[in-house]
């Protein structure tokens, strides 16, 4: 037996939260360790749909125990709003069931006021963030300006913190012809959450670690994808964490021996949303039915996603980097109808063949996808629930996108149903 890590392998939005979801069934405990409620994972429970951003997965189901690591920026007005909503779909969130890590960085009002005036800056240059103020919540945390949940229960040095921290970014605010932020207003506003949000502080390193010791099975809930990683993703079009599964140990507070398999969520086509380079990138009527078909708008910001065909040497290089154990294929039933389809296999960079995403983001933007045609199988994967529902056609380009990423295909999603899973590989059993 072995804890399982889910991550996403392209660019995010891959589907992560339906097989979080079917995981979850099996695990005991859920962390996240990276990302904030930049995050949209969509869960279908019962007919009931829920939309978590911060939340790990596991709050939707009962006796587990859900973690948000260390690693995770946390907006404490946006997790209390959260659980209030979760709450109201008849979902009980209490300190038994959710635990927030004492030592996790807080995302204050200035990170999205910063986050959405140097996007205005940047022109058509932006990077396209969700505004959240991820990435400048980030940025305080590694200039050690950041402030933490637990400095929540001790007023006076929170206070010293605030204004160490609106001292530095009131100087960019007021240079952007932003509105700056005085510190009592901040501080009054979290002190106002504090109580709450205390209550679910812990020492969740500790939690994790006893149970591991109890024998209990542990899911790590990654956000966003492998190509959104600051060290691995198309940079600077990324978030700003690691999104690989090795950001599971620091970001959660376990050895990196304590991982196990790792998942990798990969759609079988690809998406993006925001800026950046996007190698296979539809601008035409397959990328608008890949968009239409499969519902391609962003669960945190509704913005409309980028579509694209499979991109073998991008989950390729996710699965070597990323050290991804096997994936699951999602959204395959969204290909369903297509007379032909396209899988890029290598890349033309000014005239030479390549089989790798170069880092150089002018030579991302310069590469050209080399195809290769397969005949569509225009037949229904949707809802197969075994092997013996998948047209022959359906079979064979799993079978080649296998052969092409050097991974195996460990579980095959074919609708959002939970039970529309066909699963080959049980990674809490490999
Ligand atoms: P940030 O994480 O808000 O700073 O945004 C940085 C980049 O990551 C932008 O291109 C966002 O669209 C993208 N991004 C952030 N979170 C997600 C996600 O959960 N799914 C897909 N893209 C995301």
């Amino acid at each position: 037996m072995s804890n399982v890590a889910v991550i996403g392998s392209q660019w995010g939005d891959e589907g992560k939260g339906k097989i979080v979801d079917v995981l979850s069934r099996e695990a005991d405990v859920v962390v996240r360790f990276q990302g904030g409620h930049n995050a949209g994972h969509t869960l279908v429970v019962d007919g009931e749909t829920y939309k978590l951003h911060l939340l790990p997965s596991g709050v939707v189901r009962k006796n587990k125990l859900s973690i948000i690591g260390n690693g995770v920026v946390v907006d404490p007005k946006a997790l209390l709003w959260e659980i209030d909503n979760v709450k109201k779909q008849g979902i009980e969130i209490t300190p038994e069931n959710l635990m927030l890590a004492e030592n996790a960085t807080l995302i204050l009002p200035v990170h999205p006021a910063l986050d959405i005036a140097m996007e205005e800056a940047r022109g058509a240059k932006k990077i396209g963030t969700t505004g959240r103020g991820i990435g400048l919540a980030y940025e305080d945390k590694v200039a050690r300006r950041g402030i933490r949940v637990c400095d929540l229960a001790h007023p006076e040095y929170l206070k010293e913190r605030i204004e160490n921290m609106l001292a530095y970014h009131n100087a960019a605010l007021k240079g952007m012809g932003a509105e700056t932020l005085n510190t009592i207003d901040v501080y009054d506003e979290l002190m106002g959450m504090s109580d709450k949000i205390l209550s679910f502080s812990g020492v969740t390193w500790k939690a994790i670690d006893d149970a591991d010791k109890a024998g209990k099975k542990i899911l790590f809930e990654g956000a966003q994808g492998h190509f959104l990683d600051v060290d691995h993703g198309t940079y600077p079009f990324v978030t700003s964490s690691n999104t690989v599964a090795a950001q599971a140990a620091a970001g959660a507070g376990v050895g990196s021996k304590k991982i196990g398999y790792v998942l990798g969520i990969t759609k079988a086509y690809t998406t993006r949303v925001g800026s950046g380079p996007f190698p296979t990138e539809l601008e035409d009527d397959i990328g608008e039915t890949l968009g239409r078909k499969g519902h391609e708008f962003g669960v945190s910001t509704g913005r409309k996603r980028r579509c694209g065909w499979f991109d073998a040497v991008l989950v390729r290089q996710a699965i070597k980097t990323g050290g991804i154990d096997g994936i699951a294929l999602t959204k395959i039933d969204i290909l369903d109808d297509f007379d032909e389809i396209k899988v890029c296999v290598a890349y033309d960079l000014n005239g030479k063949e390549i089989d790798y995403l170069p880092a150089s983001t002018v030579d991302q933007a310069n590469i050209k996808p080399i195809y290769k045609t397969i005949k569509g199988w225009k037949g229904k994967t949707q809802g197969a629930r075994s092997w013996s529902d998948v047209p022959g056609d359906a079979v064979k380009y799993i079978r080649y996108i296998e052969e092409l990423i050097e991974a195996p295909v460990a579980l095959l999603s074919t609708s959002p149903d939970r039970d529309d899973t066909i699963l080959m590989q049980d990674p809490f059993n490999s």
